[in-house]
């Protein structure tokens, strides 16, 4: 729905009030924005307080399904046991693994280990090991609604190189939800990413960014975390996307396996880290909506 409302019409966000009453003004101001030459979302991808409500039942899945891995992963675990654990726990809370036949991709999960940047496949015969990091991104379908969410995990000691990088990507992420305020420039936050990681000697992935995602799995905008401050779309309530930095111990410069078509890994084979949030932007600030 994009046309606009009579006055005394319902407002197209399903609040029941007259559009004058309502969602007017906030059009006007996307109008003013526009008109100034300023990018902005189409109004389709921002979300109805309905539809938000949707979003986080899916999220709440993949909250659980995450707290399911986190309670039983450790060394001897390979990660196609992994795989099994969130396609049972997705499927026991009525949700559909969203990676599963995305594009081709072969299971329920990503699980991605030490110099893996992202994107890994689950295997039989991939065990952990203690001394590995490993991200974990689980993506829902619930009710046809998206989430979309990553954690770290240490399995046993690491090294503390790798401790580090694991507590400075989740401070990256931190510090870019800071950024994520109404009417102000979505590259302000994956500047004050990028900024953080390099102060402490690390390289931000630049190629694989984050996503808007609720509607979709992926959808607009593409979300750098290696931005210039000022630029990209404006953030207005009802915007949501991830936060999702990969950060390299080594160099930015990644490949993409040409066997499988998945996985990534760093050029120079050095450890990578990621953590991937799910941010709603609103009136005020920001809301959570998965982690
Ligand atoms: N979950 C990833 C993301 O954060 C996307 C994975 S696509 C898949 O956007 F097919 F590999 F699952
Ligand atoms: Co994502």
């Amino acid at each position: 729905m994009t046309g606009k409302p009579g006055r005394n019409d319902p407002c197209w966000c399903g609040s029941g009030k007259k559009y004058k009453k309502c969602h007017e003004a906030f059009d006007e101001k996307l109008d003013g924005l526009r008109a100034k030459g300023l990018p902005v979302l189409s109004r389709s991808l921002l979300k109805t307080p309905e539809q938000i409500e949707k979003i986080k039942e899916s999220c709440r899945i993949n909250v659980a399904v995450l707290d399911y891995v986190a309670a039983h992963i450790g060394p001897g675990i390979s990660t196609a046991r992994i795989d099994e654990w969130v396609h049972q726990e997705t499927v026991r809370h009525g949700g559909i693994p969203a990676p599963l036949n995305y594009n081709g991709f072969p299971k329920s999960v990503c699980t991605s280990i030490d110099h893996v940047v992202c994107h890994g496949i689950p295997s039989e015969k991939e065990i952990l090991k203690e001394g590995d990091i490993i991200n974990v991104d689980v993506s829902t379908i619930y009710n046809g609604y998206f989430s979309d969410s990553s954690r770290m995990f240490c399995i046993g000691e690491v090294s503390p190189e790798k401790r580090a990088l694991v507590d400075t990507v989740r401070e990256c992420v931190e510090i870019g939800l800071s950024k994520v305020q109404p009417w102000t420039p979505i590259g302000n936050m994956g500047h004050a990413v990028n900024m953080y990681a390099e102060e402490h000697g690390y390289k931000v992935v630049r190629e694989i960014g984050g996503h808007g995602c609720g509607l979709e799995f992926h959808e607009d905008p593409w979300v750098s975390y290696t931005s210039e401050e000022g630029s990209g779309v404006i953030m207005v309530p009802g915007m949501v996307f991830t936060i999702e930095p990969m950060v390299n111990m080594g160099g930015a410069a990644i490949e993409t396996d040409q066997e499988d078509g998945w996985t990534v890994r760093t050029k120079d084979r050095l450890p990578s880290a990621q953590w991937e949030i799910m941010v709603l932007v609103t009136e005020n600030g920001h809301e959570v909506l998965c982690w």
